[in-house]
């Protein structure tokens, strides 16, 4: 699958980097772009610099870097993940605002009625924010908050983050073993 990876500036970078380093064992083309809020988070949450993710996908793009693959439709990616989703990038892919690679990249997955999934990562919720997943989802994306479950009896970070990284690819409809199924 030709797929484009966006991390953003929300807390649970780790989401979007597990999901990543998944995809890629998997043998999947993963384009990654980073915003500079997000490469903040990584640093502070993960200790990490975006270089190091680079062999774990095609390519690394910045998100003032409007005239890469991305951005168009005809570069004919399969899907977007954004993984986390911060608050001011759900809020500019709802009003449509395309002003940098990530947003313009998910406005070009609605318009060209492709797979979006936003990880949205924020706690409590204001009515602004209710108010844009809704915008995203009647426009076609899903919204699947980064909220995992307990019912498979977690007993690390491991645990918990492979369960929302797995439902992202149940929705990819990518086969994996990442969490015990409700039997
Ligand atoms: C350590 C840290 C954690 C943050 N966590 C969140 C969060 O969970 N959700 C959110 O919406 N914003 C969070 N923010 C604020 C965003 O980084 C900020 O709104 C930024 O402008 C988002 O830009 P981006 O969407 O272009 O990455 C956090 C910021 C920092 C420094």
């Amino acid at each position: 699958m030709k797929i484009i990876l966006a991390i953003t500036g929300a807390s649970g970078v780790i989401y979007g980097v597990k999901l990543l380093r998944v995809l890629h064992r998997l043998g999947h083309e993963v384009h990654l772009v980073v915003t500079k809020a997000g490469r903040l988070v990584l640093k502070h949450e993960l200790n990490m610099e975006v270089g190091e993710l680079r062999g774990e996908c095609f390519n690394i793009y910045g998100e003032e870097e409007m005239d890469a693959p991305p951005s168009s439709g005809s570069a004919r990616f399969e899907a977007m993940v954004i993984a986390p989703c911060s608050m001011k990038t759900l809020a500019s892919i709802a009003n449509g605002l395309s002003n940098n690679l990530v947003t313009r990249a998910a406005d070009v997955m609605l318009k060209e009625r492709r797979k979006l999934i936003v990880v949205v990562r924020e706690t409590p919720l204001n009515r602004v924010h209710i108010l844009n997943m809704l915008r995203v989802n009647d426009m076609g994306g899903i919204v699947l908050p980064a909220c995992p479950a307990f019912y498979h009896k977690p007993k690390s970070i491991d645990d918990l983050v492979n369960y929302v990284v797995g439902k992202v690819l149940d929705l990819l409809g990518i086969e994996h073993d990442l969490f015990q199924r409700w039997s």
